[in-house]
């Protein structure tokens, strides 16, 4: 049998360059390797309040930028998790089998309650993690790529795991988290923190819909380090963004890249680089219209991947609650 691998999406907002050459291309390309789940993260998404007009529009468009990038939804499974009732009924189960204390410990929720303030800290944003392992525990995953930022949200996972396990008997796969190489992109005007989609607005964010024009704009005017050599290194956290994301695209490696840009400056690495990723989204952007202008299509597809996970989901639920005594 394959592997089963998942990743969740925010529909947070059109995503960026960052989610594309970090996450959704290598998603594309690696999944006739495994058997992949896309659920579109919509209940994770209300854990920080939104506008509903936008947040369902934001769905659609999340899964016409997968559907865009080349997740074949033959091949893969691609839902909207709020369509697959089980990875609710499973977070409030699993409520149950992880602590307090837990929580409290996970760093993205410090960080954000931090940043939100009271009102803000809402109990769902606390409880963010357990609907996520319930997203994954549903589907016997062996492999969850994440970056950094959701790495300890795995591991609590495989706590949650391995805790209902021995209390009732193995019904939990315990997944793996793998690491995403060379998946941080960073902020082009702030190199030192990730480029992220809630960063609205952003000269250092490039978004999968920008036009040509602010593609090139936005590259010019990325922040370099001193110094004029193009090379990768940790004292030149610029630039190596910069190689990672023409790497990326260009599907040749940083040390080839060095090598042709030896001896040039900025400049003209910029500009190919612009140029590069202006012709990779356009190509994208062409696709992504065809694919939300038919509607009907799409739903089509979101309603078949619904009814696939929840084929699966509904089985692990209704085991997880025989297990426990639930009528
Ligand atoms: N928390 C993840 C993020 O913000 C999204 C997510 C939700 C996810 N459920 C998941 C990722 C399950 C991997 C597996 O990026």
């Amino acid at each position: 049998m394959k592997r089963r691998v998942l990743s969740g999406i925010q529909p947070s907002g059109t995503p960026t360059l960052g989610n594309y050459v970090g996450a959704i291309k290598r998603w594309a390309r690696d999944q006739s390797q495994s058997e992949s789940f896309f659920p579109i993260v919509n209940l994770h998404a209300i854990t920080i309040r939104q506008d509903p007009a936008e947040l369902a529009n934001n769905t659609l468009d999340t899964a016409a930028w997968l559907l865009a990038v080349g997740i074949d939804p033959s091949q893969s499974v691609l839902f909207v998790q709020s369509q697959v009732a089980a990875h609710s009924q499973l977070g409030w189960i699993l409520n149950n089998y992880a602590t307090y204390g837990e929580l409290g410990r996970m760093t993205q929720f410090k960080d954000k309650s931090q940043k939100l303030g009271p009102e803000g800290q809402l109990a769902g944003l606390f409880d963010y993690p357990v609907l996520m392992a319930a997203d994954v525990l549903l589907y016997d995953i062996d492999e969850v790529p994440v970056g950094e930022d959701q790495k300890q949200h795995v591991e609590l996972m495989r706590d949650i795991a391995t805790r209902f396990n021995n209390l009732y008997g193995p019904v939990f796969k315990v997944p793996t988290p793998t690491m995403e190489e060379g998946a941080r992109i960073m902020n082009l005007q702030r190199p030192d923190q990730k480029m992220s989609k809630s960063d609205k607005d952003d000269a250092g964010v490039v978004y999968l819909s920008d036009s040509p024009d602010v593609v090139r704009q936005k590259i010019s005017r990325a922040v370099t380090d001193s110094g004029s050599t193009i090379e990768a290194s940790a004292d030149k956290p610029a630039v190596t963004n910069l190689l990672t994301i023409f790497a990326a695209i260009s599907d040749k490696t940083i040390a080839a890249l060095e090598a042709d840009y030896a001896g040039k400056g900025y400049g003209a690495f910029k500009s190919d680089l612009a140029e590069l990723v202006a012709v990779e989204l356009s190509n994208l952007q062409a696709k992504f219209s065809v694919i939300s202008a038919d509607r009907d299509k799409l739903l089509a597809t979101l309603d078949d991947g619904r009814d696939r996970a929840a084929a699966i989901a509904d089985d692990k639920l209704a085991q997880v609650k025989a297990k426990i005594g639930l009528l």
